[in-house]
This record gives structure tokens, C-alpha cells and sequence, in this order.
């Protein structure tokens, strides 16, 4: 049983899980090369037309013939692809149950036999409330799924047993189980605060890398009331479904018009001696807020469920210092956060739950925790592929081509080189894993600012590392992980080793790591392994390939555009011992 299921929302994304086992993901961006493209059409006709599927799955967060409907006969886009192309497929919408397919991918993917699931991001499915058949629907009203927990058991079981909403308007609505009201949650205020800093509501990412600059400010307002653990709308502005601003009209200490010039660019992005404490204040105490109230909803999981397995999904699972922090406060707890828990992946939860309902008979054997986030595509390139490419596109001129060594490279890279890296499958989610990475010194104390200037980033974004796994726990605070395989947690360095990796330790002493072993990666280890010979420190600078606003390099074909459009200068292709190489031009360096 083949079930495919697709994302049509802004982390547009398809996963095939082949009789119950993840055999693909892919996000669209990485496909069609426009950041956070939405409709998944690529990936699913890329899937439909390498697998055999006989069940696709439409996710979302709305019921869907209402959505992407086709003009004269009003069916639905998705619809519509597969009754002319594919009829055999079967295809079931998932569109209601946004959240249950992020509890499911993290439950699936945790491998536990019994969980509690703690669902939270900036908005789910919309559902009209009351719950009652009885209540018409013009008296109903629109809310957004935005926290959620739900037991899980393995196979099938994914129960709802809290969820609270938000909303622009409307009344609180006592249902049993439900906490409804028109209110700003955790991550519409961290939205709000991302617009604020003049970041997209998306972004939040980045007021996360700038929140370790900032301290307690008595002089911003309380963000969130305490009894409710909602925020306080004197400061946030709710704009379900899309985000949130903060009313700086009511405090002087927050008007920012100030840091906007008149193309409506916020200065302190770009030159750093513009910003103001209030900036990097803002961004400490949201950070810090919401990691309190994540701590509530942990507690409050595991009361309501009595479990000590807790699986966390939903976009505030991509927030690494937060992770941590739970390490630290709730030892006891086997907490496992899904690393791809932006709804992206939600096409894994929505794929696996499908096939464990279907499979009434339970033929499916053994789970299928995630062992590899290498998952997307197999290209397969190989010497006369690269050649033929060159001559192809004429670039005898552009690309030099050497054979090399791991030493050599690693070699390359202790001379300061930015080196990209190019090999297997890609990387599912936000981050790149020693497949589409690009890799640098991390002894460098300039290491940071150069190569955020290479990569058009903000000046305070701090960078990962990639360590080999034996050597983490001498390196970094591990707060009782064996590993962190898929950059999930920024850990502190250690005592002992302060100092010396300057360009990937933030302003708080942490680094957001990612560990190596050499069955998860040979190629990758094997570099760092040279490095680490060489220098004798064991790990490697680490960013995506890509440049900034760019969707990752999927393709051979992007990662030469991407040398070719940046001061980028080196592609090692670790499989084929080649080093290819773009000089830059007088107008790179310009
Ligand atoms: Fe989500």
C-alpha cells in the first residue's frame, strides 16, 4: 500500500511512505526554485511518476474543494490532476486535521509505542465552532487550530484530547475539551514580534538568533497574561491567519518608525551599529516567554495524558534554543522534537496515519522511526554526467575541474576557502546536513561576519557546526544526548573549549550542532575526519548551500548557478574525488 501525501500550503511539500516506510520527502521550493512555493505540483508528479501510488493523501489547513478550484467546473486543482492523469489513484482529503498530521509525524518518527504530542505553531486547520450539529452555521464561528495534545499509541491511535484555538473574532466557546477564544497564542506573538523587528512573519528564525544579544527590559510590557498564557492584546494585533503586529501606538518605548528608511528596509539588518537595545530586548523576552509557556504545555501533556514520552511537532519545534532548554528542565521526560516540524511536514504524519488506518488487517510489521533525513530524490550523477554537463552549457571556460582528496579539501578549508559540498540524496526541512552544505573554518574569528557577507544573511545570524559524533560530549553540553543528528538543539561549548571556534559560537556561548557518525554519512565524516588530523579540532563550519532568500541546491544544476551567482568558489563532489572550481570575476569581488 503506496500512499503519497501532499502539502499545499507555504511549506508546499509531498512524502511518499511505501507499506508504511518514509521512502521520500520533498519541499517544492527545492523543486521549482521559488522560496516557500505552495502548491506542490512538481513533487507530487515527480513521486507519481517514480513510485507506484495508489492513495494520495491532501493535506493543508481547509477543507479543499473549496480551495484551489479550477475555473467552469469548480473542481478542485489536485482533483482534477489525478482523475485525468492517474484514475487509478484513490485520493482522501486530510485538509480538517492540520495538526494531527504534525502529532502523527512526530509520534511516527519518535519510534516510542505510546506518546503524548504537544502540537504548536502559528495556526492549523480552521474549524467553525461550536462543535454542534444543531447550531447553524451562519451562527458559528472561524477558528484556527493553534495548540494541541494528543495521545498517541502505537499503531493507529492519534487522539485529540486538548486543542486551543485563535482567532480574530469572537465569543469563548465552552466545549470539553477545547479552549476557544479569539486570543493571540505563542507563536502568532512571536510572529508579531518577527514583523516588528522587520522580519517576515515566517522568519521567526531570526528573532531567535538575534534574542541571545538581548536581556530583561523592564521598560517593554508584559507580553502574555499569566492566568490565560495568552497574549495580551494591548500589545498584539491578531491577523489569523497570516500573523500578528504589535500595537506600538500604545507604548513609546516600542515605536520603531524610527529604524525604517523610505523603502521601508529596517536599517539595523544590514548595519549593525544601528540597532537598539530595545530590539535585542524584545527579541530575549519573546524567547524567553514562549519557552515558559512551552514548559507549561509540557506539564500540562503529561497530566492530562500520564505519559513520560512527549513528541513535539508544529513550527515552534524548529526553535533549537527552547529544545534545549526542555532538556535541561524536564530530565525525566523522554521528549523527542520532530525535525520536520514545519508543515511541511505534516505530508509524513497525514502518509503514515492513512496507511496504519487503512491497514485494518495489521500487515505492516515494525516501525518506522526516522533514521535519515537524507530523503529527498536520488540524482544520479556520475563523471560522464558532470562532463557532459560542462560541455553542454559551454562552461570549459567557467569550471575548473581537479581531482582531489578529503585532505585535500580539508586542507582547503583551513586556509579559509568557503567550500560547498554536493553528494547524495537532499536534506529534508530547513537545514542542510553535509549533503547541500556549505562549509568553512570554524577557528576563524572573522568566520561568522565573512560568511554571512557571502551569503547576503543579517550580521547577528549565528552559524552550526557539524561534529563527529565521538568527540560532541567533550565539546559541547550534551544535557544527556547521545546525539544530535539533525541540528535540533543549541548546546553550549564547553569549558574546556571556549574560545576556539569562534566563528560558529554565538553571542550566549552556544552552538547549534549537528553530530556525525560514519554510518549516517560516510563521505561527510571522512571530511571532517581530515579536518579534524589537520587542525585537531573536530568539526566543520556548516550552513546551507544556498544563497540568502534562495531555496537550498537540490540539483547538480543549482549548485553550479549558485557558484556562478555568488563569491562561492569551490564544489566538492566527495563521491567522484572532484573539486570543481567557478573563479570569481572582477564583478564578484566588485
Ligand atoms: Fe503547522
Amino acid at each position: 500500500m503506496n500512499v503519497l501525501a501532499i502539502n499545499p500550503g507555504h511549506n508546499g511539500s509531498a512524502a511518499l511512505v511505501a507499506d508504511g516506510k518514509l521512502e521520500v520527502y520533498i519541499e517544492e521550493e527545492r523543486m521549482s526554485r521559488q522560496k516557500r512555493d505552495g502548491n506542490p505540483f512538481k513533487a507530487m508528479i515527480w513521486i507519481m511518476n517514480h513510485y507506484r501510488v495508489d492513495t494520495l493523501v491532501i493535506c493543508g489547513t481547509g477543507s479543499e474543494p473549496e480551495h484551489h478550484s479550477l475555473p467552469w467546473t469548480g473542481e478542485n486543482s489536485y482533483h482534477a490532476l489525478v482523475r485525468k492523469f492517474y484514475p487509478h489513484v484513490n485520493v482522501i482529503s486530510f485538509g480538517s486535521y492540520h495538526h494531527q498530521g504534525h502529532a502523527a509525524a512526530a509520534f511516527y518518527g519518535s519510534g516510542f509505542d505510546s506518546a503524548a504530542a504537544l502540537i504548536v505553531d502559528g495556526c492549523g486547520s480552521m474549524h467553525n465552532l461550536p462543535n454542534d450539529d444543531e447550531v447553524p452555521e451562519d451562527r458559528k464561528f472561524s477558528f484556527l487550530e493553534t495548540e494541541s495534545i494528543y495521545k498517541c499509541e502505537w499503531p493507529h491511535t492519534i487522539d485529540e484530547v486538548w486543542k486551543r484555538y485563535g482567532g480574530n473574532s469572537g465569543p469563548r466557546i465552552d466545549e470539553s475539551h477545547l479552549d476557544t477564544d479569539a486570543a493571540i497564542t505563542t507563536v502568532k506573538a512571536y510572529e508579531a514580534v518577527s514583523e516588528w523587528l522587520g522580519f517576515g512573519p515566517i522568519e521567526a528564525g531570526k528573532t531567535m538568533g538575534l534574542a541571545p544579544y538581548g536581556r530583561r527590559d523592564e521598560k517593554i510590557p508584559d507580553l502574555f497574561m499569566e492566568e490565560t498564557l495568552r497574549g495580551d492584546k494591548n500589545v498584539f494585533l491578531p491577523m489569523y491567519p497570516r500573523t500578528a503586529y504589535i500595537d506600538s501606538s500604545r507604548y513609546k518605548y516600542l515605536d520603531n518608525r524610527s529604524d525604517i528608511d523610505e523603502n521601508g528596509n529596517t536599517l539595523w539588518h544590514k548595519d549593525k551599529s544601528k540597532i537598539r537595545d530595545v530590539h535585542k530586548n524584545m527579541a530575549w523576552k519573546i524567547q524567553n516567554d514562549t519557552q515558559e509557556i512551552m514548559c507549561k504545555f509540557i506539564e500540562k501533556a503529561v497530566d492530562m495524558t500520564g505519559e513520560k514520552n512527549i513528541v513535539i511537532s508544529g513550527g515552534y519545534g524548529l526553535n533549537v534554543i527552547a529544545n534545549a532548554y526542555y532538556k535541561e528542565r524536564f530530565p525525566e521526560l523522554n521528549i523527542y522534537v520532530d525535525p520536520i516540524c514545519h508543515d511541511g511536514g505534516t505530508v509524513i504524519g497525514a502518509a503514515k496515519y492513512v496507511t496504519h488506518q487503512m491497514d485494518k488487517e495489521q500487515t505492516i510489521e515494525g516501525k518506522d522511526p526516522l533514521n535519515s533525513l537524507y530523503l529527498g530524490p536520488k540524482h544520479e550523477y556520475n563523471f560522464d554526467y558532470v562532463d557532459n554537463y560542462i560541455k553542454v552549457n559551454k562552461l570549459e571556460d567557467t569550471v575548473e575541474i581537479t581531482e582531489t582528496t578529503d585532505a585535500e579539501v580539508a586542507q582547503l578549508i583551513k586556509d579559509r576557502n568557503i567550500v560547498s559540498i554536493f553528494h547524495g540524496r537532499s536534506e529534508a526541512g530547513p537545514r542542510a546536513l553535509g549533503n547541500r552544505s556549505i562549509l568553512y573554518d570554524p577557528t576563524d574569528p572573522n568566520g561568522k561576519d565573512f560568511v554571512n557577507t557571502v551569503k547576503g544573511r543579517e550580521w547577528f545570524r549565528p552559524f552550526a557546526a557539524s561534529i563527529l559524533k565521538e568527540h560532541a560530549k567533550d565539546w559541547f553540553d550534551m544535557k544527556g544526548l547521545k546525539e544530535t543528528p539533525y541540528m535540533m538543539y543549541a548546546l553550549e561549548v564547553s569549558d574546556e573549549h571556549i574560545g576556539e571556534i569562534p566563528a560558529v559560537t554565538h553571542v550566549d556561548g552556544t552552538c547549534r550542532i549537528q553530530t556525525v557518525s560514519k554510518l549516517d554519512n560516510p563521505p561527510y565524516y571522512a571530511l571532517i575526519k581530515e579536518f579534524h588530523k589537520l587542525t585537531g579540532v573536530p568539526l566543520l563550519f556548516n550552513t546551507s548551500f544556498n544563497l540568502g532568500g534562495d531555496p537550498l541546491v537540490e540539483t547538480f544544476d543549482d549548485a553550479i548557478h549558485t557558484l556562478k551567482a555568488s563569491k562561492l568558489e569551490y564544489l566538492y563532489m566527495p563521491e567522484l574525488g572532484k573539486l570543481l572550481k567557478v573563479p570569481n570575476t572582477e564583478e564578484d569581488n566588485g
